[in-house]
């Protein structure tokens, strides 16, 4: 094991789109950051990218739907640094069988849940231990607007047409990991936190979202980077508090 006085950084979902922003970022605070991805060859070729920066970044691999690329990525973490300092839960889709609660495909609210929620809340309890041996870890859960109930019952928000019934309550559902797990690691250095990008320009949504990846990036990333004495059970986006 590696006794390094660098921080060490976990990014899912981080071989392109905001995930690969916050990895990036990351790094060049001085951090040594795993570049979490599900496909190898992508995966590598992104890490490979940043390392031309001569930034400290691994592929690793870790697809948040197969318990055992979950588990394998725990271990090699704990093998090679015996902690974790940061973790971004950063991975998630949408599908396109999703949509209005009463024609939404099941099956596609399934694969959104298992994805953006279930793999999610898995990676956590995955590294919770890991991130339990840092001095002071931070959680950051890409969450989005879309999983405000506030913002869904409000008419006259500027999404207020986009009611995906699976991404939506996948995303509901992370705020509310956010709120538990931060109550839970209360008398805990660790802080949790849920980070709403914002509509950016990524192949999530076909590169129509208005706002560049950096932008898109930005809250998560300053999560990502809380002093000690920053909050723990928030929900924000580059432009201030989000409601629940
Ligand atoms: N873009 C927006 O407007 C927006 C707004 C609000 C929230 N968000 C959230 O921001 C996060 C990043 O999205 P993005 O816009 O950057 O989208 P993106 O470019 O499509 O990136 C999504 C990333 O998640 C990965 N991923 C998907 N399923 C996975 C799995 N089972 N295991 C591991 N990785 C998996 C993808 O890997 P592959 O390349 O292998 O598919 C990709 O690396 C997501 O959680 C999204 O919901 C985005």
């Amino acid at each position: 094991m590696q006794m390094s006085s660098k921080r060490i950084a976990l990014v899912s979902g981080a071989n392109k789109g905001i995930g690969l922003e916050i990895a990036e970022k990351l790094a060049q605070t001085g951090m040594r950051v795993f570049l979490g991805a599900r496909n190898a060859a992508l995966g590598e070729a992104a890490a490979a990218r940043l390392r031309e920066q001569s930034l400290d970044v691994q592929f690793i691999e870790l697809d948040l739907v197969r318990a055992e690329s979950i588990q394998a990525a725990a271990k090699q973490i704990d093998t090679e640094f015996g902690r974790l300092d940061v973790l971004v839960n950063n991975a998630g889709i949408t599908d396109p069988s999703d949509g209005l609660p009463g024609q939404a495909s099941i099956d596609a609210a399934r694969r959104v849940m298992e994805t953006n929620f279930f793999g999610a809340l898995a990676v956590t309890q995955a590294m919770l231990p890991l991130l339990k041996k840092s001095a002071s870890a931070r959680i950051v859960n890409v969450s989005s607007g879309l999983g405000s109930l506030t913002f869904n019952r409000d008419p006259d928000w500027e999404f207020a047409r986009v009611k995906l019934i699976g991404y939506n309550a996948s995303k509901a559902a992370l705020n509310m990991l956010t709120v538990q797990l931060a109550a839970e690691l209360g008398d805990t250095t660790i802080k949790v936190n849920a980070a709403d990008p914002g509509f950016t320009a990524t192949d999530l949504n076909g590169h129509r979202g208005h706002q560049t990846i950096p932008q898109g990036a930005a809250e998560a990333i300053r999560l990502a980077l809380l002093p000690d004495d920053g909050p723990s059970g928030n929900f924000s986006s580059a432009s201030g508090p989000n409601p629940w």
